[in-house]
């Protein structure tokens, strides 16, 4: 299902032979305030065209066309057909794609604030989350903190939603089921002593390359959302989902930095408002999806089960000390936690 190996060869192939690669997608910034030129922009997705993700960025993308007059030509790449999230980061600064969603734990790999977002307490609902990345008091920095370093900005983000675990042989209840198991998880240390202090042992591994995984045995689970594991068909070889809850995830919507500062104000303007209102379809489609994915699992012949959710948050307690380790974490975790209430 996934071809790993010959993504991104179109594009990519060329790049590492020659070096820098900049600009290799012929998009020249000279021309991207001039309003009888279109800009054409590659955007990665590694989620399948049934992913709520997919649905509001088509809309985005039609959208934010039309309102343009097409000076925008936004085209979406879905099932990781230009690489990995960890792929596409790197094709983002070095130039040869221009924007990619990717999950929380790939940013925290270049800023560890990154990882308070990412930390299992942090969030408790969907509507926390997007109340964070809407108030530039609590992410502006954060999402600009790339900037320099990668030419990354970051625009906004995704919920993952509610992840939780599945597994190939048994559901899992309570932490001592995890004993011994192998489950995968994101490219991320935080994430991997997540997973050991909930009782099991962490595998990162990128997420085209679950599937085999589990079904070959090397791994015996791996945590998502519903709309994942139904989506990238992980239901059929771990059909035991335990509501763990252990962690409200967030993507990111990160774009080149220089690409989004040769933007006319206007257009700008434009691209954030829809932006905006992709975020809102996004959350209102992700309920309908998680329903319809349960169902589609369910008919699969996936089983749901309840796991002492509160045992698993209580065994996550130790990673605030050990991850918020700066002032600066420390506050803005504070400041995010403080919108749950
Ligand atoms: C979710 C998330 C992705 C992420 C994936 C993963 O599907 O939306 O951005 O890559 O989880 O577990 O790797």
């Amino acid at each position: 299902m996934h071809t790993t190996v010959t993504r991104l060869t179109a594009v990519v192939g060329a790049c590492t032979l020659l070096s820098g690669c900049a600009n290799l997608g012929g998009l020249d910034l000279e021309t991207v305030g001039d309003p009888d030129h279109t800009t054409y922009v590659k955007l990665a997705l590694n989620q399948t065209e049934s992913h709520p993700s997919y649905i509001a960025l088509e809309h985005f993308a039609e959208r934010f066309s039309e309102r343009t007059d097409g000076r925008w030509d936004i085209e979406i790449y879905p099932n990781e057909q230009l690489g990995s999230q960890q792929e596409v980061l790197q094709f983002i600064s070095s130039g040869a794609i221009e924007m990619a969603i990717v999950s929380g734990t790939q940013l925290e790999n270049l800023n560890k604030d990154f990882q308070v977002p990412n930390m299992p307490t942090t969030f408790t609902s969907v509507e926390q989350q997007m109340d964070v990345i809407r108030d530039p008091e609590i992410v502006g920095e954060l999402f600009t903190s790339l900037e320099g370093s990668n030419n990354v900005t970051v625009i906004g983000g995704f919920t993952q939603g509610t992840r939780n675990i599945y597994t190939s042989r048994a559901p899992i209840t309570s932490p001592k089921d995890l004993q011994g198991q192998k489950i995968r998880v994101q490219e991320s240390d935080m994430h991997i002593r997540m997973i050991e202090l909930m009782g099991g042992s962490a595998t990162p591994l990128s997420y085209g390359e679950v599937y085999t995984a589990i079904q070959s045995g090397v791994l015996d689970g791996a945590e998502n959302n519903e709309v994942s594991y139904t989506t990238q068909k992980h239901s059929e070889v771990a059909p035991f989902y335990s509501s763990t809850e252990h962690l409200v995830g967030l993507d990111y919507m990160i774009m080149r930095a220089d690409l989004r500062a040769a933007m006319s104000p206007e257009d700008r303007a434009i691209f954030d408002e829809e932006w905006d209102a992709a975020m809102t379809e996004h959350t209102t489609l992700w309920d309908i999806e998680t329903k319809e994915a349960i169902k589609q699992a369910q008919e699969g012949g996936a089983t749901f089960h309840k796991a002492d959710t509160q045992a698993f948050h209580d065994a996550l307690a130790p990673l605030q000390d050990e991850f918020l380790t700066t002032d600066k974490q420390r506050a803005m975790y504070e400041a995010i936690t403080e919108k749950a209430r």
